[in-house]
């Protein structure tokens, strides 16, 4: 097919996608908006509320809050015990809701189990919902209109770097076939529209899809979504294909780390090695979406600031 990346002779080593480069450019790009809203008189505000103490949420949380001051943004966290009730949680979203120096709103996932996430999560006013999962939001993409909509960060930031992916292979995405390997509300579903309202020709495949290899194949453009860890092998991938890979996962590592206890490392969902020697671009993990998800994240509470003043 002209113009598809197939139509490229097979790769040797992929182009890797460097999230951590983009992510930069994009975040000095949100700081120079910032400057022109303070200048206005509204500074955006960011409110991230994390209930109990994940270890892995924890982490997550400090590098929002960095990059929200980075970006010259008003940043503040509300850390809840783990056995606050879910009345309180919905409390303080309320509170939130209501104070006109927050601009987003960002309940960090995984709540304690006695607390309905979803009913937290649409207690967000949809125009702070920076996470783009409240279901106007959702209901919004679905049906096109992502101007008006908050995106989810991570499917957000991996359309910046499949465009950027697009353009270094010279290849244009409409009519593209691609395949979302996950059908999360947080990456899978929302990828999937934005993939569709980019023209390409989508599939959604997940854990009870038969032959997942022949499917994967078939992708010119590869997201993977599943959360487990290097489970698309190198051999399924289409030949010049586009590989998204949104997966971090922790694996043991080989050795101690210098207090003495076992190395760990990050793997994406795909097994990255044999990949990229099949692969036309691909997504390194750490160092791909990652870095993105958080650039979107400042967008988004940039883009909800923004919307406050018209
Ligand atoms: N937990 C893991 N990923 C996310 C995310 O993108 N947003 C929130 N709120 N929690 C998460």
């Amino acid at each position: 097919m002209a113009g598809s990346p197939e139509s490229s002779q097979a790769y040797l080593q992929a182009y890797l996608i460097d999230g951590k480069a983009v992510s930069t450019e994009v975040l000095g790009e949100i700081e120079l908006a910032a400057r022109d809203l303070v200048a206005l008189g509204v500074r955006p505000g960011l409110a991230v509320v994390l209930v109990g103490e994940d270890p892995a949420s924890q982490v997550y949380v400090r590098a929002k809050g960095r990059a929200a001051e980075a970006c010259g943004f008003h940043s503040v966290q509300h850390t809840l015990d783990a056995a606050t009730s879910e009345a309180d949680v919905i409390a303080l979203v309320a509170a939130l809701n209501a104070d006109p120096a927050i601009h987003g709103i960002l309940v960090q996932l995984p709540l304690p189990a006695h607390i309905d996430s979803a009913k937290v999560l649409e207690t967000v006013s949809p125009t702070k919902d920076v996470d783009g999962f409240h279901p106007v939001n959702a209901g919004l993409l679905a049906i096109g209109q992502t101007h008006r909509a908050l995106i989810p960060c991570t499917p957000a930031g991996s359309m910046i770097l499949l465009r950027e992916a697009a353009r270094k292979l010279g290849v244009t995405l409409a009519g593209l076939e691609a395949v979302v390997v996950g059908r999360s509300n947080i990456v899978g579903k929302p990828m999937a529209h934005l993939l569709l309202a980019e023209n390409l020709t989508v599939t959604i495949a997940h854990s009870r899809t038969r032959d997942l290899a022949a499917v994967v194949a078939r992708a010119d453009v590869l997201v993977a979504a599943v959360g487990l860890p290097e489970m698309i092998e190198g051999a399924w991938i289409k030949p010049g294909a586009i590989v998204i890979d949104v997966g971090i996962n922790r694996v043991p590592g080989e050795g101690l780390d210098k207090a003495g206890k076992p190395k760990t490392r990050l793997v994406g969902d795909v097994a990255f090695a044999s990949a990229c020697k099949r692969a036309g671009a691909i997504t390194p993990v750490p160092g791909g979406v990652g870095p993105m998800t958080i650039a979107m994240l400042m967008k988004n509470t940039l883009t909800a600031a923004q919307r406050s003043v018209g």
